[in-house]
């Protein structure tokens, strides 16, 4: 402790020395005289400096309409119509250069007409670059860009360049040089995985040329360049967090305050970015079943170097293999047994690790950034945390180029709506082998496009969905007030936690005044695709109202929430009553009169409304249940508005839950009502066999629930693969009715589905069986009895097996690697007949 701290002296020291000795050059381009900005740093106009400045170009100055821009550096300009260059004396060494942009139209300059370069010889930092796109595509009026250089010529020329296309000019607004100690050294060994799925040691080039494309104080507020000793911006991280798995944020406990350590200097990161996390929250359960994921938009093709930060700062994690978790980037598995504690010793003590990935391809990409728990590890807690993350690009070693292409333009969307577009532009996926295989698949679906377009008119891309233009209507359902739902949830309290969907998390609530139980569904505010769906769900919701699809009660938006209130049902989702839970099974009957309810809630979808409407993601989750087990279809997220009667069917992006996904909408991108009695289909199997629509434990031939079941039904083995609860508990009539009508349901081709109000009479029918049957009060031993085993004739090849259920003979020939699978089955029938 006594010599801790004249060594802690002495690193100020020279910090201040080293910051002295270097100072920071801020330049105001096109400023006709020194300023300060918001954090009181002082910037010296361009012209009459000493940085040599070019005579080809123009000083203009913004209009002066926004006053969400800060004046310095961005109400000024330099404009540039050739090739230009300032020329910085800097001492030897890495530097931060910042460049500032705010693309709008100067005097005469068109903002949208402007493409140029930048180059520091002999690295090009930006090419055909357009500030304008740019800034379209994040969403601000303004841009940064922040280049990490080693100058080594004692000094730095900056040349701007315009491209050849019509009117073009280069602009700059601001120009910060930071002189930097060498923040790229890494504490841990950097693994790369190469093409062949090797991995190989990797270290950064001291020379190379870095581009910062992401630093994020994770779980805390944006530190701006003031509480940073490097002059550096750090943003708040929940934009970036995949779908509405945000985990929980904390601070520091008060008793721990945040030390460094000798391998982790002050300048790596400020306190407050150690002093702040993001963990996965306190069910381990929930913890499990989920990655906490960051989305971030890089350029493709391109090495990049990526930083985390961590530090555990509340008790009582203190020791190690308390919390242990794995990192993945891009899917692949970078870190396992990540560990703070054991990496930095104590709590409040920070530690950083340092990981590289390839890119490949071209274009935006989305990287993923994801942390598990390492259950391997059987840590005390199965959890992760994560104080801060940065981004950063490495120069092509080819080109010693850092430039990426434009983002496109997002004003003209070229299919489908805006929205769609956005989540398409979103999640483009860019490696190679997928390329090939959406080539394919485009060209497949031109042909099938070809083909049906000279039987009918297809409609493309018509969406009614300019719902994120319009205002909510505020006459159909309620507003409530943010105070309001954050009473009725105790704010937010994780115990009153119902669930978490894809589109956010659900809590139970109390709303006083009402006097009533309500679910309020609490977004994901930053995801494109969530302001979408949930004003999609508004409109839709609020103009219908049927007893078989749950109500919406009201919405609360503003303050970057979207909250919607429902009617609370007590007795949660259909599949929690099928499988994976402690309740008790459904009799048949509950469950035909279950489908049967939601069943009328599509076909009222689908013909009682004024326009058809297309749910788009029916599945057991989205079908809720009162306390009187009445079923509600619920989720209008993803369903569409058929534009006018006359049209039979709309193009649009693929959206819907896999194993649920009508496999001619995945191919054609067609959508029909039939899509939803697909989807509807795999539901009343799932209600027959109590097990999920995909399992991918299973062999390959099982793993897709609807196809299994159409195979077993066809060679008349679906008895077999049933709910073993309802076995000698179904009316042998009820069964085959029910099992014919999903089977129809999930036909190949939409147009051999019958439609939802044909389900809904065969379901009808099919209950009717039942109940005749309980009526009668015979004791229905089901059908298993009525199945007889008639031969097994085993072959060197093939095993067959013949069998007369109800009268009919069935013969099924299994192949040799399906053998067992028949024999555990015959073994299963043997059971049934011994216990009767
Ligand atoms: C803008 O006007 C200036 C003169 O005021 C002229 O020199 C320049 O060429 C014009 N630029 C464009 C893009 O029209
Ligand atoms: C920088 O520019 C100056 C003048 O334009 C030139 O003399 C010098 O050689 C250049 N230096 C480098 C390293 O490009
Ligand atoms: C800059 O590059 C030189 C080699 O040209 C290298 O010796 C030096 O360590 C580098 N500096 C930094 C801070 O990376
Ligand atoms: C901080 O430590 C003191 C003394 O150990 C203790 O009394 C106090 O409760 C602690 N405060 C917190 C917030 O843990
Ligand atoms: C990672 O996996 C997700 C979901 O499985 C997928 O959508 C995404 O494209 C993958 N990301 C990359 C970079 O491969
Ligand atoms: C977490 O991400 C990894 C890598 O993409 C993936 O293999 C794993 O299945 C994901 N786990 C969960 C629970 O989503
Ligand atoms: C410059 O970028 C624009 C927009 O991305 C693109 O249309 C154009 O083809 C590019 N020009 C060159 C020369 O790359």
């Amino acid at each position: 402790m006594k010599n801790a701290r004249p060594l802690f002296c002495a690193t100020l020291i020279t910090l201040s020395v080293v910051a002295d000795s270097k100072p920071s050059i801020l330049l105001n381009c096109g400023a006709p005289a020194p300023d300060s900005d918001l954090d009181g740093r002082i910037w010296t106009p361009d012209s009459g400096s000493e940085f040599s400045l070019p005579s080809s170009s123009e000083s203009v100055a913004a209009p002066q309409q926004v006053s969400s821009v800060a004046k310095v550096p961005y109400l000024t300009a330099r404009i540039f119509t050739s090739t230009s260059t300032y020329s910085f004396p800097l001492a030897v060494g890495r530097v931060f250069l910042r460049l500032y942009f705010y693309p709008v139209n100067y005097a005469n300059y068109t903002a949208t007409d402007s493409f140029f370069s930048i180059t520091a010889v002999p690295y090009t930092l930006l090419h055909n670059f357009s500030a304008s796109l740019v800034a379209d595509a994040v969403g601000s009026p303004y841009i940064t860009r922040e280049f990490s250089l080693n100058v080594s010529a004692g000094v730095l020329n900056l040349t701007f360049t315009p491209s050849s296309t019509p009117n073009s000019f280069a602009f700059i607004n601001g120009i910060e040089i930071v002189p930097i100690p060498d923040i790229f050294v890494s504490n841990n060994p950097i693994l790369i995985t190469d093409a062949y799925g090797k991995s190989i040691s990797y270290e950064i080039d001291p020379e190379w040329a870095i581009q910062t494309v992401y630093r994020l104080n994770v779980g805390g507020r944006a530190i701006t360049p003031r509480d940073d000793e490097l002059f550096r911006s750090w943003e708040d991280d929940s934009r970036y967090i995949f779908g509405a798995a945000f985990g929980v944020t904390y601070s520091n406990d008060p008793n721990v305050s945040i030390s460094y350590p000798p391998q982790v200097p002050t300048y790596i990161a400020p306190t407050e970015v150690y002093a702040t996390a993001r963990s996965m929250g306190p069910d381990a359960g929930v913890n499990l079943q989920y990655n906490l994921t960051w989305i971030l938009q890089v350029d493709a093709g391109f090495y990049y170097f990526v930083r985390f930060h961590f530090c555990e700062i509340q008790y009582p994690i203190t020791k190690t293999n308390q919390r242990v978790f794995d990192i993945f980037i891009n899917n692949q598995t970078v870190q396992k047994y990540a560990d703070v504690i054991a990496w930095s010793g104590n709590i409040g003590v920070p530690a950083y690790r340092d990981y590289a990935v390839i890119t490949m391809g071209s274009g935006q990409m989305d990287m993923w950034v994801a942390l598990h728990p390492d259950v391997a590890a059987e840590p005390e807690y199965y959890d992760a945390i994560l104080n801060g993350l940065e981004v950063f690009k490495l120069q092509d070693i080819g080109s010693n180029s850092l430039a990426g292409l434009n983002p496109e333009s997002v004003s003209h969307p070229i299919v489908g709506s805006p929205n769609e577009d956005v989540s398409r532009k979103n999640h483009k996926p860019v490696p190679a082998i997928v390329g090939g295989v959406a080539v394919l698949l485009v060209a497949f679906c031109l042909i099938l496009l070809c083909k049906c377009r000279r039987k009918k008119k297809v409609v493309a891309c018509h969406e009614t969905s300019s719902c994120c233009a319009s205002p909510i209507p505020s006459n159909l359902c309620r507003h409530f007030s943010i105070t309001t739902i954050k009473a009725a949830t105790k704010d937010f309290d994780e115990s009153l936690l119902l669930g978490i969907g894809g589109f956010g998390k659900v809590y139970l609530g109390e709303i006083n005044a009402m006097g009533m139980k309500v679910a309020i569904k609490r977004s994901n505010p930053t995801s494109d695709q969530g302001v979408h769906e949930f004003h999609s769900e508004i409109e839709t919701l609020s103009k219908l109202r049927h007893i078989h699809l749950v109500s919406l009660i009201g919405y609360c938006q503003g303050n970057s929430e979207m909250i919607l209130v429902y009617d609370y049902m007590a007795r949660g989702t259909l599949r929690d009553h099928l499988y994976n839970s402690q309740k008790p099974p459904l009799s048949w009957k509950q469950r035909l009169e279950i489908c049967i309810g939601a069943a009328r809630g599509l076909h009222y979808l689908h013909t009682g409304a004024k326009h058809t409407v297309i749910h788009r993601d029916v599945k057991t989750t989205n079908i809720l249940l009162d306390e009187n087990w009445v079923a509600k279809v619920s989720d209008f997220g993803l369903s569409k508005t058929l534009p006018t009667l006359d049209d039979t069917h709309v193009s649009t992006m693929v959206k819907g839950s896999f194993g649920y996904l009508d496999p001619e909408y995945a191919w054609r991108h067609q959508l029909t009502e039939k899509s939803d009695v697909y989807s509807f289909g795999v539901v009343l199997f799932e209600v027959l066999c109590a097990r999920p629509a995909l399992v991918h434990m299973l062999p390959d031939e099982q793993v897709n629930l609807a196809d299994w079941a159409v195979h077993c039904q066809k060679n008349g083995n679906l008895v077999y693969i049933i709910d073993p609860y309802l076995k000698g508990r179904m009316a042998p009539e009820s069964f085959e009715k029910f099992a014919e009508t999903a089977e129809k349901c999930v036909a190949d081709v939409g147009a051999d589905r019958p439609s939802m109000g044909d389900v809904l009479q065969n379901l009808e029918f099919a209950l009717r069986l039942q109940e005749h049957t309980d009526d009668d009060g015979e004791i229905t031993d089901g059908i298993i009895e009525n199945a007889i085993l008639t031969s097994m004739v085993e072959s060197s090849t093939t095993t067959t097996i013949t069998k007369m259920i109800r009268g009919r003979s069935f013969a099924s020939e299994v192949l040799p690697y399906k053998r067992s699978l028949a024999l555990s089955s015959h073994r299963s029938l043997i059971r049934a007949y011994s216990c009767s």
